[in-house]
C-alpha cells in the first residue's frame, strides 16, 4: 500500500438535492443510507468523510424567484435552511454541506472546464432539441411521449441555441472497457446492465451550457453562457474533496469511496460522470450505488396527488430512530420499498419493542433483582459464553459482509438473530428459577453475562441505524458510548465491562396502539 492510500479517507456522498422541492422521504433516504455507513466506517476506526448537499442553480430557481420578488440566492438561501434542519432532525452526521452558489464550487467548475477545454473536449455549437421547462430536461423526438415531456406529461418546446458542448461520444468505448474491468463499479449488478444497455446507443455529444437565463456559473472566457446542470453538479464531489485550492486533502479524499444515488439519476453518475472524468485525467470514484424509490400507501409520490411524506412527520410519530429503522428494514437496499404506516407500525412493535426494547428491559430488570444490579464476571470456558462467542461469530461474519454490500436489510436480520437468540435463552434457561436456588448462583451469573454481552454487541451493531437508542442502550447496560467506541476491534465476543452497574431506564421503543 502506497502512503497516499494508507492515509486515504473513507469518502462517501449523496446527491446534492434541488432547492425547488421540500426534503421528502426520498431524500432522506439516501442521506440516512449515507449516514450508517459513515457511521460504520468511523465505528470501525477509519477517517470518513461524509459529503451531502444542495444543488441551487437553473433556471426553475431563478423563474420562482423572480415571481417570489427575489434574487435567486435570496431564495436558495432561505430554501436551503429546510434540508439543513432536517439533517439536524434526521441525527446525520455529515461533514461537510456543499451548495452549488458557494464561491468554492464556482472555483472547482471552472478549474474543471478549463482542464476538459485544455484537452480540447469542449466546442461551440448549437444546440436543438425538445425541452421541457418544469422538468429542466432537453428530450430527443423519440423521447417524447406523444409531444410531451415523457416524465412529467407537460408539453414540450422546441428550442435552439448556441451551446459549449463536451465530447462525451469521444469517451463511449473507454467507459465500456472500464466496466468490464471494474464490474462493481455500479451497483448493485442489475444497474450495471442497465448502464450497458445505455453504452448499446452512440452517445452524443453534451450539450454542458445556456444562455437563455442567468443563475448559474458563467463558463469561463464566455459570460454569455452559464454552465449547465450536470456539468455544474456533479462537480461538487470535487470541490468539497479541496479541488482544485489543496491538492493535499484532495489527494487524501479523491476519489470517492462510493456515490449513492437514485436509480433516476444513474446515467448521470455512471455515463456522464466518468466520461467528465476521463476527459480532465482525474479518477474515477470506486463505486456508483444506486437505491430504489418509495411510493407511498402503494402510490407514486407526488406533490399534485398530495402524498409527499414529509419526513418530519414520520419522526414526530414514530421517532428518528425507528423511522431509520424502518427504511433501511424494509426493502433490500438497490430495490423499490413501500412506505405504509401499518408497515412501520409493524415493524416498531414486533421488532424494536418487543424482540429488542423487551429484551434489554427485562434482562436489566433481572440484574437489578438478582444481582443488585452489578454486571457478573464472564466464565470464558462456560459452555454459555462459548455457544454464544460461536453464534457472535456467525453473525459478525455476515455483518461484515453485508456492510460491503450496502444490503443493510441483510445486516439487520443478521443482527437479529442475536436477538432472537438471546430472548430463546432467557425462556430457556429461566433465571428467576435458577435465582430461587442458591446452588446454581454460578450459572445464573452465567446466563446473565451472556445476555448482557449480547446486549452490548447489539448496541453497537445497531449504532449506525439507530445512533440515539443505542446510546441509551449503552448507559442501562453500564458500558461506555458506543460513539466513543472506536477500532477494527470493536465487535469483538468478551468486551463487557464487568463490574459496574446496570441502569434501569425508560423502555426503548414504547408499544404503538
Ligand atoms: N440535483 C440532482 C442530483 C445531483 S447529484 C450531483 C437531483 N436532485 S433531486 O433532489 O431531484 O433528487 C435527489 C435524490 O432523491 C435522487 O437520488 C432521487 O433518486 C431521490 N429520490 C427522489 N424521490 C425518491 C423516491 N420517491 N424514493 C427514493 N428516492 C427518491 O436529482
Amino acid at each position: 500500500m502506497s502512503d497516499s492510500q494508507a492515509d486515504k479517507i473513507y469518502y462517501i456522498t449523496t446527491p446534492i438535492y434541488y432547492v425547488n422541492d421540500v426534503p421528502h422521504i426520498g431524500h432522506a433516504y439516501t442521506t440516512i443510507a449515507a449516514d450508517v455507513v459513515a457511521r460504520y466506517q468511523r465505528l470501525l476506526g477509519k477517517e470518513v468523510f461524509f459529503l451531502t448537499g444542495t444543488d441551487e442553480h437553473g433556471l426553475k430557481i431563478e423563474k420562482t424567484a423572480t415571481a417570489k420578488g427575489l434574487s435567486a440566492q435570496e431564495l436558495v438561501d432561505e430554501v436551503v435552511e429546510r434540508f439543513i434542519h432536517l439533517w439536524k432532525v434526521l441525527n446525520i452526521s455529515n461533514d461537510d454541506f456543499i451548495r452549488t452558489s458557494e464561491e468554492r464550487h464556482h472555483r472547482a467548475v471552472h478549474a474543471f472546464y478549463n482542464l476538459v477545454k485544455e484537452q480540447g473536449q469542449i466546442y461551440l455549437g448549437h444546440y436543438e432539441d425538445w425541452y421541457c421547462v418544469p422538468c429542466e430536461t432537453f428530450w430527443t423526438e423519440k423521447q417524447l411521449d406523444s409531444g410531451n415531456c415523457p416524465e412529467c406529461g407537460r408539453p414540450a418546446e422546441r428550442i435552439k441555441e448556441e451551446s459549449y458542448f463536451f465530447a462525451m461520444s469521444a469517451f463511449q468505448q473507454r467507459l465500456l472497457d472500464y466496466l468490464k474491468e471494474h464490474e462493481d463499479f455500479v451497483m448493485p449488478k442489475s444497474k450495471l446492465n442497465e448502464v450497458l444497455g445505455f453504452l448499446r446507443e452512440d452517445l452524443r455529444d453534451l450539450s454542458i451550457s445556456r444562455s437563455t437565463f442567468d443563475w448559474g456559473i458563467s463558463v469561463p472566457d464566455d459570460e454569455r453562457h452559464v454552465i449547465y446542470v450536470w456539468f455544474d453538479a456533479l462537480i461538487n464531489y470535487l470541490t468539497a474533496a479541496g479541488f482544485p485550492d489543496d491538492q493535499e486533502r484532495f489527494e487524501r479524499l479523491w476519489p470517492a469511496d462510493i456515490h449513492l444515488i437514485g436509480k433516476d439519476i444513474l446515467r448521470f453518475h455512471a455515463v456522464y460522470w466518468p466520461t467528465f472524468l476521463f476527459a480532465a485525467g482525474l479518477p474515477l470514484p470506486k463505486q456508483v450505488f444506486a437505491h430504489g424509490w418509495w411510493t407511498v400507501e402503494g402510490a407514486k409520490m407526488s406533490k399534485s396527488v398530495g402524498n409527499v411524506v414529509d419526513p418530519e412527520v414520520v419522526v414526530e410519530e414514530f421517532g428518528v430512530d425507528a423511522f431509520r429503522y424502518f427504511l433501511l428494514r424494509e426493502v433490500p437496499f438497490g430495490g423499490d420499498g413501500d412506505f405504509s404506516q401499518a408497515a412501520i407500525k409493524g415493524r416498531v412493535n414486533s421488532e424494536l419493542a418487543n424482540d429488542l426494547g423487551n429484551l434489554l428491559s427485562r434482562t436489566v430488570s433481572m440484574v437489578k433483582k438478582y444481582r443488585q444490579s452489578v454486571i457478573p464476571a464472564a466464565d470464558v470456558e462456560g459452555v454459555h459464553y462459548r455457544e454464544f462467542a460461536a453464534l457472535h461469530d456467525e453473525v459478525n461474519q455476515d455483518v461484515v459482509v453485508a456492510m460491503d454490500n450496502l444490503a443493510f436489510h441483510k445486516m439487520l436480520a443478521a443482527v437479529w438473530r442475536l436477538v432472537e437468540k438471546c430472548n430463546r435463552f432467557i425462556d430457556e434457561q429461566a433465571p428467576w428459577a435458577l435465582a430461587k436456588d442458591e446452588s446454581r448462583a454460578q450459572e445464573l451469573d452465567q446466563v446473565l453475562y451472556c445476555v448482557l454481552e449480547s446486549l452490548r454487541l447489539l448496541s453497537l451493531y445497531l449504532y449506525p441505524v439507530m445512533p440515539e437508542k443505542s446510546a441509551q442502550m449503552a448507559i442501562q447496560l453500564g458500558q461506555p458510548d458506543p460513539f466513543e467506541t472506536r477500532g477494527p476491534e470493536v465487535f469483538t465476543w468478551g468486551q463487557l465491562v464487568t463490574g459496574g452497574e446496570v441502569v434501569k431506564g425508560q423502555s426503548l421503543f414504547p408499544r404503538l396502539e
